[in-house]
């Protein structure tokens, strides 16, 4: 297992859209694991493989609360095959630090992806775990959440991530 670096916008992996996965191999599984670990420890309730430099279509999500039980999801090849209603809720992803800011999505979704053992699988979810499968696919076509603000607020994002950026540079 490995903690691995999180690129961050404007990585120019973070634009491209990922390959989807053939056979699922040992190498994909020790991938995987690592992004979780990664995510654990950033701490994130997602990750995308784009995130830690690999254009793959591999994500790994966790919703669980701090005091339950961790629930893992390793899906490779992810898919929306079917949105319901609408919601708005404050996002932040690992990519573009320091920036929250409320998103319009989807309020459930299904999805349909293969398991780490390869395994078909078809999930019908809501709340926070509809808006980080919205959040984590979108990191797959090279789409980040500050990409669905306005063109007004994506002006103020880049003021303020451009600080923020200068002082990550600072720290280094
Ligand atoms: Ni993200």
């Amino acid at each position: 297992m490995a903690i691995l670096p999180i690129r961050h916008y404007p990585d120019p992996v973070l634009k491209q859209k990922a390959e989807p996965v053939g056979e699922i191999t040992d190498e994909l599984r020790t991938l995987a694991r690592d992004m979780a670990e990664t995510m654990y420890a950033a701490p994130g309730v997602g990750l995308a493989a784009p995130q830690v430099g690999i254009s793959k279509r591999l994500v790994v999500i966790d919703c669980a609360g701090s005091n339950e039980e961790p629930q893992l999801i390793t899906a490779f090849n992810p898919e929306i095959v079917t949105r319901e209603g609408e919601s708005y809720e404050e996002e932040g992803c690992l990519s573009v630090p320091g920036y929250y800011t409320r998103i319009h999505r989807s309020a459930q979704v299904t999805a349909r992806f293969l398991d780490i053992d390869g395994r078909r699988v078809e999930m019908t979810v809501d709340g926070l775990l509809a808006v980080a499968f919205q959040h984590e696919l979108d990191h797959l076509d090279g789409i980040l959440f500050v990409d669905h603000l306005s063109p007004l607020k994506k002006g103020l994002f880049r003021k303020k991530y451009q600080k923020v950026l200068d002082q990550m540079k600072e720290q280094l």
